[in-house]
């Protein structure tokens, strides 16, 4: 088990590896036949209760905030099993669900069937275009929900160049990540119990994650328009994370 701390100024903060995290999603993949496809991706995997209950508060948290309406086309990134697919799709014109996991695309995909309105892509959050997703319209939309702790430093910057780059004029995003209260915390091949699974992540605090916007989101014109926690205290069970929400919006 290894849990690093570091500074927000550290010059050389710890990296997670790719493959890793990718042989992490291919098994929860696996798993989600025998713990389903809400735990697959919001975890929990020995305590069911608290995944439904973590499914349910976040959607009663973040679907007024994304202000969803049926002439509006929404992005998906790091869709997963399709958690969101039916809640976004089911009140939006267009939806588009984009993940680098082809095994967890084909589990959303096998429980959304695809409509000329309802997309799934295997594509990585760090790099896409509109042109590779085969689409010719910006997204008014866009959710990511607990992606960014799988990707390292620089591909945190990819994905939110990304975002920008296929946002539209009055584009609202919201994202919802863990973060590190204090600093950031990276986990690296740390065997974890409740999954008994391999797991890496970097937990990043709110101010790092901001300042990985400042090139890429607010230079294109993204402000923060709100944020808050997600969950109520009980059903928060970290003592050095917390999940945050953050609504973006070009202003
Ligand atoms: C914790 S799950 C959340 C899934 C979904 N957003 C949800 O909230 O139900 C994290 C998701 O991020 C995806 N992911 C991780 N790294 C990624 C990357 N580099 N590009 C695209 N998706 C990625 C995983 O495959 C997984 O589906």
């Amino acid at each position: 088990m290894t849990r690093i701390f570091s500074d927000a100024d550290e010059e050389s903060k710890p990296r997670i590896d790719k493959d890793s995290v990718a042989r992490f999603f291919q098994e929860r993949a696996l798993k989600a036949g025998s713990v389903g496809l809400t735990r697959a991706v919001i975890y929990q995997d020995k305590h069911p209760d608290l995944a439904e209950k973590r499914d349910a508060a976040e959607k009663a948290r973040l679907l007024p905030i994304l202000r969803l309406h049926g002439d509006l086309r929404v992005l998906d990134v790091g869709c997963g099993t399709g958690r969101w697919t039916e809640v976004l799709a089911g009140n939006s014109a267009y939806y588009h669900g984009i993940d680098f996991s082809a095994e967890l695309v084909d589990h959303a995909r096998a429980s959304h069937p695809e409509t000329a309105s309802l997309r799934f892509s295997v594509a990585p959050a760090e790099n896409y275009s509109l042109a590779e997703l085969g689409e010719s319209q910006p997204f008014d939309r866009i959710l990511c929900c607990g992606v960014m702790i799988y990707l390292n430093d620089e591909d945190v910057v990819g994905a939110f160049r990304c975002m920008a780059s296929v946002a539209s004029k009055k584009c609202r995003i919201v994202m919802r990540e863990p973060v590190g209260i204090l600093n950031r915390l990276t986990i690296k091949e740390h065997f974890s119990d409740e999954l008994e699974q391999s797991y890496n992540a970097i937990y990043r605090t709110q101010q790092e994650l901001e300042g990985y916007m400042t090139d890429t989101l607010f230079a294109s014109g993204f402000r923060i328009i709100d944020q808050g926690d997600v969950y109520e205290a009980e059903l928060n069970n970290r003592a050095e994370t917390i999940q945050r929400w953050m609504a973006l919006e070009r202003s």
